[in-house]
């Protein structure tokens, strides 16, 4: 079978396409047959700074496909199943998506819903997972996104044309919330508003504390953060009592992130910061179960018109590909098998 493979740290060309055996799966494995792989900026960070090269190393942890072989012991799901993949190069390096054939453990694939492309199922693991996670670390909050769960509660989402911002304003959405998302121009806002979101606010505008106060006198809820240390004043000026900033990401900033003490303290704020690749294994398949929900009544939707517009590569230029994402595509990097 076709795959893409590195061996060494570095830039794009240290990816090769090359031929393996078709893998068996063993037991509590099922082997999928995968038609897209999805890129997310994880993928090329591991292949420039990883630490744990362990030899062959097959890239992309998302991605959607058919179930064509199950290991001893697997009751579910079946040969024949659709499905959409997480986190899967994180317990074996040679289990990405790019190529052909991977094998996983079954707690790493989940059941796409009639109906639902292998384009949405390959967009996703790392996105739609870090998002759920983002929406329900708060105090006294729901553990699992359902509709209704996030009734009364108001989310801000800075960079809500990006990926993760994209499924954060659509489960949240889902989920009842009132959603406020940041963006950097125009563009931005039009895919954030296709996305779901109520009300965007440039976060270049000097005065965007204001403009989100205006929406939400209250302030906010949960904040999906993308760009800590570049928000962290944003957000301490918007946050409501008790509120949660959810951190999955530092875009545009290094080391430290810089919170106020004293307005922080006062609110009884929470920063929870997160990371898919160790949130409790209980938590992340809730957010699986809350995903399919979400799937089943057609609430995580991609493509322009969605919000998320898509950018294909074959799988032979899964090089362009993850340059694509470095350099900021924006919407939804794929790779067709
Ligand atoms: N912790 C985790 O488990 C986890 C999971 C997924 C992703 N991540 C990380 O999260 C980051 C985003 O991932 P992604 O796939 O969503 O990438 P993406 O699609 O490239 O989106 C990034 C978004 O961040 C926005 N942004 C940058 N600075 C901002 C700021 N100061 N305020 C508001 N928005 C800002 C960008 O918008 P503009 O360009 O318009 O500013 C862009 O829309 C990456 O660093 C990724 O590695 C972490």
């Amino acid at each position: 079978m076709r795959a893409i493979s590195y061996g060494e740290y570095g830039g794009p060309d240290v990816l090769r396409l090359v031929e393996r055996d078709v893998p068996e799966p063993g037991e509590g494995e099922v082997r999928v047959r995968i038609a897209v792989s999805g890129v997310n900026p994880t993928d090329w960070k591991r292949r420039e700074n990883g630490d744990r090269l362990e030899g062959e190393t097959v890239p992309h942890h998302d991605g959607a496909g058919v179930v064509d072989a199950v290991g001893p012991g697997v009751t579910e799901p079946r040969v024949g199943d659709r499905v959409w993949t997480l986190l899967a190069a994180y317990h074996r390096a040679d289990a990405g998506t790019a190529q052909e054939f991977t094998v996983l453990p079954v707690n790493r694939v989940g059941k796409l819903p009639d109906g639902v492309d292998w384009d949405t199922g390959a967009s996703l693991g790392v996105p739609a997972l870090t998002a759920h996670r983002a929406l329900t670390v708060a105090e006294g909050g729901p553990a699992e996104l359902a509709p209704g769960a996030l009734d009364g509660v108001t989310v801000l989402v800075p960079g809500g044309a990006g990926a993760v911002g994209h499924a954060a304003i659509q489960l949240a959405r889902w989920a009842g919330a009132t959603v406020i998302a940041t963006v950097s121009g125009e563009r931005k806002a039009k895919l954030a508003t296709a996305a779901g979101a109520h009300h965007t606010v440039a976060y270049t505008r000097p005065d965007a504390a204001d403009a989100i106060r205006r929406i939400a006198p209250e302030g906010v809820d949960i904040v999906v953060e993308v760009a800590a240390a570049a928000n962290t004043a944003l957000n301490t000026a918007v946050l409501a009592q008790g509120g949660t900033v959810a951190v999955y990401g530092n875009d545009r900033g290094e080391g430290s992130v810089p919170v106020d003490f004293g307005t922080s303290i006062w609110l009884n704020a929470r920063y929870q910061f997160l990371v898919l690749y160790t949130v409790r294994e209980e938590a992340l398949a809730s957010g699986v179960r809350a995903v399919n929900a979400a799937l089943a009544d057609g609430a995580l939707p991609v493509g322009e018109d969605a919000g998320l517009p898509l950018h294909r590569f074959p799988l032979a230029d899964t090089a362009d590909a993850q340059r694509a994402v470095q350099d900021g595509a924006v919407g939804k990097v794929l790779v067709d098998l």
